[in-house]
């Protein structure tokens, strides 16, 4: 979703800017666009589409050492050059990014019309430009925080302003802020990733926050000018993470570090001897965790199938009742809060506003809120109550893969903890630490089907709709390798439970609507094969995925892709791989861009 970046220092910022804005191109935008201060006087240069169109249109000598820039995935507005950010006031003299939605945008910009302000594009964002020149007497903090006075909303803003040279404004209510130091330079941005060619040390922003920054220092306050102290972090991982690093995609790359990330995800959590986790980041003692008698784990999207895998193994291990639910929803569901139930929140980015308000609204009613999340610092692991970092590492590709197997992780080892703590002995427990550590060989081990799964691609990829089916754990797996498809393909493709085919849309199927069943070798085989039957009954193709060894499924689907023999719990793990790698292969077949699949955004920081 929209990126922010400014810049103050001694460097050229045009060329800083562009560059934090091309790290930054991975959260999906559709227009681009920044402004530069020079002799008294900013610059715009905007333009819809990728940002190569506004490399191309930024002089090579532009001068100028301070500026701000922006990504926009529209909302307010057609896609366009001039609802592209930055915006600016009238005079020219005041320039704003912002990402979030201005609520009062409409009354706002009615009241400034009426006092002669003339508007020139659609947008929400530009009346925060309009409202800050009218509050503008010589002190661009002062106008920034009596503006934000009368916005409501959420923002992340930078302004700038022609006569107050190498000074940047920021503030944050809602929309990710941070602050990166360098030396006699500084930059703000709503991502990390836009500076860490340049510094690690950051600080990131709260809501409430108002940062005035120049060069070589910062003072932070809230709007009515409270001096806030703020801590300075290092990010914990090197710009190379966010390379390609000789793959010819961010999501190859990602699918292929899966048995890294998962090591790293257990890494110091698993306890061999008591066959259980450890999990420092909780918060909770083992009285408080036993007396748990039931967890709602709500997300969004990849997220929230693997909330789903995750709520089926606490069932199963642990016997708690458990399930996974939509954070879109539960929002305004007025969600019953029981003391017995703890919730998790799980998120990649950390910053998906409907799992962002879901929690608060279930912290408004006391509940106790979790966070699983991969991004260091983003506002979920902040505002949560305690949680657990997956570790996965920067996720670039929108499409998520390597979070999802990260996630996975995080959860089980939180399965095993609770499932120890009540009837599971030792040696169960056992079982799975040992299950747990084999995880990432026999997903590298899978990796190697990558050619075949692309020889599988090649046959369907002209299909215009598939299935895929999975039983009981591998449910929500069926449900993701159906996103996954879609998600990058644009192949409609629908993700059912095996046993819910013949309740209605086997009518769909015929000989050109393929199917992907997934059969672990576990006690749903069975039932699995009859569905696949039912399915080739009716002369639609099968595409099965099945444990290695298990030569029946063969003589059954038109297709098998075969995955190492495991512990019956990990197949997820190791099926979803095989589905990331079909999904990826059909896309590239149809000449896709895999890692910015049209309309999506990385981090949905909007509702
Ligand atoms: C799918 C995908 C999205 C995200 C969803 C939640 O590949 O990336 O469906 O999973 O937007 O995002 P997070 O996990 O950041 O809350």
């Amino acid at each position: 979703m929209c990126g922010i970046v400014g810049y103050c220092g001694d460097r050229a910022a045009a060329g800083v800017l562009v560059e934090g804005l091309k790290r930054m191109e991975y959260r999906g935008y559709d227009s681009s666009g920044i402004s530069v201060g020079y002799d008294n006087r900013l610059t715009i240069i905007k333009k819809k589409g990728k940002i190569s169109n506004l490399q191309s249109a930024v002089p090579d000598d532009m001068t100028g050492s301070y500026g701000i820039g922006h990504t926009r995935w529209a909302t307010h507005g057609e896609v366009n050059d001039l609802n592209a950010h930055p915006h600016s006031d009238s005079t020219g003299k005041i320039t704003i990014v912002h990402n979030g939605i201005i609520e009062n945008y409409i009354s706002l910009r009615k009241k400034l019309e009426n006092e002669g302000v003339e508007f020139k594009t659609e947008t929400d964002s530009e009346v925060i430009a309009h409202l800050i020149s009218k509050f503008y007497e010589g002190d661009l903090e002062k106008a920034v925080k009596s503006a934000l006075t009368h916005i409501e909303g959420t923002y992340g803003i930078v302004a700038i302003h022609a006569d107050e040279p190498c000074k940047m404004i920021g503030a944050r209510n809602g929309s990710p802020l941070v602050l990166g130091i360098g030396r006699g330079e500084m930059f703000l941005a709503s991502d990390v990733t836009a500076m860490m060619a340049y510094t690690k040390q950051v600080v990131y922003m709260e809501d409430g926050d108002v940062v005035v920054v120049d060069k070589d220092s910062f003072r932070t306050t809230d709007i009515r000018d409270n001096e806030r102290n703020k801590e300075i972090s290092t990010v914990g991982w090197d710009i190379d993470e966010i390379e390609k690093e000789g793959f010819p995609t961010f999501m190859e790359k990602e699918i292929f570090e899966q048995p890294l990330s998962v090591q790293r995800g257990m890494k110091g959590r698993l306890d061999l001897d008591q066959g259980t986790a450890k999990l420092g980041g909780l918060n909770m003692t083992n009285r408080e965790l036993r007396a748990v008698s039931r967890v709602i784990i709500l997300a969004a999207g990849t997220s929230y199938y693997a909330a789903m895998t995750c709520a089926y193994m606490l069932e199963r291990v642990a016997r708690i009742p458990a399930g996974a639910e939509l954070s879109s929803e539960v929002r305004y569901k007025n969600p019953i809060v029981d003391p017995g139930t703890l919730y998790f929140v799980v998120s990649q980015s950390g910053e998906t506003a409907d799992s962002l308000y879901a929690m608060r609204e279930l912290q408004r009613k006391g509940a106790k809120v979790l966070g699983i999340c991969n991004v260091v610092g983003s506002t979920i692991p902040r505002e949560s109550d305690g949680g657990v970092y997956i570790h996965s590492g920067p996720e670039i590709a929108v499409a998520s893969t390597k979070a999802f197997t990260s996630q996975l992780t995080a959860m089980y080892l939180f399965s095993l903890i609770m499932a120890r703590m009540r009837d599971m002995s030792i040696a169960e427990g056992k079982a799975i630490v040992d299950a747990m550590i084999s995880i990432p060989d026999q997903i590298q081990e899978g990796l190697k089907q990558n050619m075949y799964i692309k020889s599988i691609a090649e046959k369907y990829y002209k299909c215009r709709s598939f299935f895929f089916l999975g039983r009981g754990l591998t449910y929500p797996i069926a449900l993701e390798g159906a996103l996954k498809l879609k998600e990058i393909s644009y192949i409609h493709a629908e993700g059912y439970s095996a046993g819910e085919l013949k309740h209605g849309p086997i009518a769909l199927i015929n000989e050109e609507t393929p199917s992907v069943f997934l059969v672990p070798d576990d006690d749903l085989r069975e039932k699995i094969i009859s569905n696949m039957k039912e399915v080739k009954a009716r002369k639609g193709p099968v595409i099965a995925v099945a444990v290695s060894g298990d030569t029946e499924i063969a003589e059954i689907a038109d297709d098998v892709i075969y995955v190492p023999k495991a512990h019956e719990l990990m197949y997820p793990f190791l099926m979803v791989v095989m589905l990331q790698l079909f999904a990826y292969h059909t896309a590239l077949l149809l000449d896709r861009n895999v890692d910015q699949p049209r309309n999506l955004a990385k981090s949905v920081t909007v509702e």
